[in-house]
């Protein structure tokens, strides 16, 4: 029969996205529109200005999306809109675009979550088998979640303090390194040695993380050895860090597989597109005879393809929003 067609939305941070897709797993159009640039210059996402440059992007994108799709909204089964967490600025945008063309068109509206999203970005790669465990890691969240069946999460671990993008971008930005700094700290790391030792917070007992301490860390050796007269070699920095991070979220995972054991790992969120750790949980997942799902690296980060393949799932359950859906800026998944 006739393909189910879903139009994503996606504003919750500092990318403007809208994308169509089909049957939740084939993607026919999926419009980026990242406004770094913008915020390069304050060192981090300034919420007005996000909010601003939403305002200006959103018709334009969702046009285009429909357009490289080769469609128009009389193709469109869904429209399913992130609307938590976030800026909350920035979801209003998406929010408010998603209830005017439903109310206009008559267009069923989904509301998403938009971790839910990064999580089914894998769902492009290879459908999805249950029980199933997420390692969500992004710049806001970093949980482990279990998934017995579609749209179904059990949060198991997550941070008790600074996400692990979070603290990517911290590190990098101590290291006098422009917004966003993963994807710098992650080229410096794999030039330099893991030399400086840094603690690991380990959590014992738990499934939770913690990476405010290993930041801290980074500044105090970076801050002693200035008082020292001395210098740190940034890509040793890195690597340390970035080796860190990597043994406790490829050890903690892994750990919970053996407790419960899980048909496949999915890797998700902005931290996915991290080498060091891709590298690190295919071997051991290859070593423990795992399947490993990771999304190509154009859908780690925040995109409107995510969002729609999460809300065909909702949109399939018939769990649809009704024109009082609001931006919620801490939504729990
Ligand atoms: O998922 P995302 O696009 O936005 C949120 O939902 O938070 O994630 C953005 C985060 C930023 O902190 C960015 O520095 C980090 O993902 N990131 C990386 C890499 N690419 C992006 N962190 C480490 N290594 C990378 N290669
Ligand atoms: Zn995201």
């Amino acid at each position: 029969g006739k393909p189910i067609r879903i139009l994503g939305i996606e504003t919750s941070c500092d990318e403007t996205s809208a994308a169509v897709i089909e049957n939740g797993n084939t993607i026919r159009s999926n419009v980026i529109s990242s406004q770094i640039e913008s915020h390069k210059r304050f060192g981090g996402v300034v919420p007005e200005v996000a909010s601003r440059h939403h305002v200006e992007n959103i018709t334009l994108i969702i046009d285009q999306a429909l357009r490289e799709a080769n469609l128009t909204l009389d193709d469109i089964d869904a429209i399913a809109v992130t609307y938590g967490p976030g800026l909350v600025g920035a979801l209003l945008v998406g929010v408010a675009a998603a209830k005017a063309i439903s109310f206009a068109r008559g267009i069923p509206l989904v509301g998403v979550h938009h971790i839910a999203g990064h999580i089914y970005a894998n769902r492009f790669v290879k459908e999805l088998e249950f029980p199933l465990l997420a390692l969500v890691v992004s710049g806001g969240h970093t949980e482990l979640v279990y998934m017995k069946e579609h749209g179904a999460y059990e949060i198991i671990g997550q941070t008790r303090d600074d996400a692990v993008g979070e603290a990517y971008d911290k590190v990098a930005r101590s290291l006098g390194l422009p917004y966003p700094g993963g994807p710098h700290i992650d080229q410096l790391a794999h030039e330099g040695e893991p030399s400086i030792p840094l603690p690991r917070a380990w959590l014992e007992g738990t499934y939770d993380f913690s990476f405010s301490g290993l930041k801290s860390a980074v500044l105090n050796t970076l801050h002693n050895a200035a008082q020292r007269g001395e210098s740190i070699e940034p890509k040793n920095l890195a690597a340390s860090f970035q080796e860190s991070v990597i043994e406790v979220l490829v050890d903690k995972t892994f750990r919970l597989i053996n407790e419960r054991p899980v048909k496949q790992l999915l890797l998700a969120g902005g931290v996915a597109a991290n080498k060091g750790l891709r590298r690190a949980l295919s071997e051991r997942a290859a070593r423990e005879g795992v399947e490993l799902i990771i999304p190509p690296l154009s859908l780690c980060t925040d995109n409107a393809a995510m969002i729609a393949g999460a809300g065909y799932i909702e949109y399939k359950k018939g769990n649809l929003a009704s024109m009082t859906l609001n931006g919620v800026p801490g939504l729990p998944l």
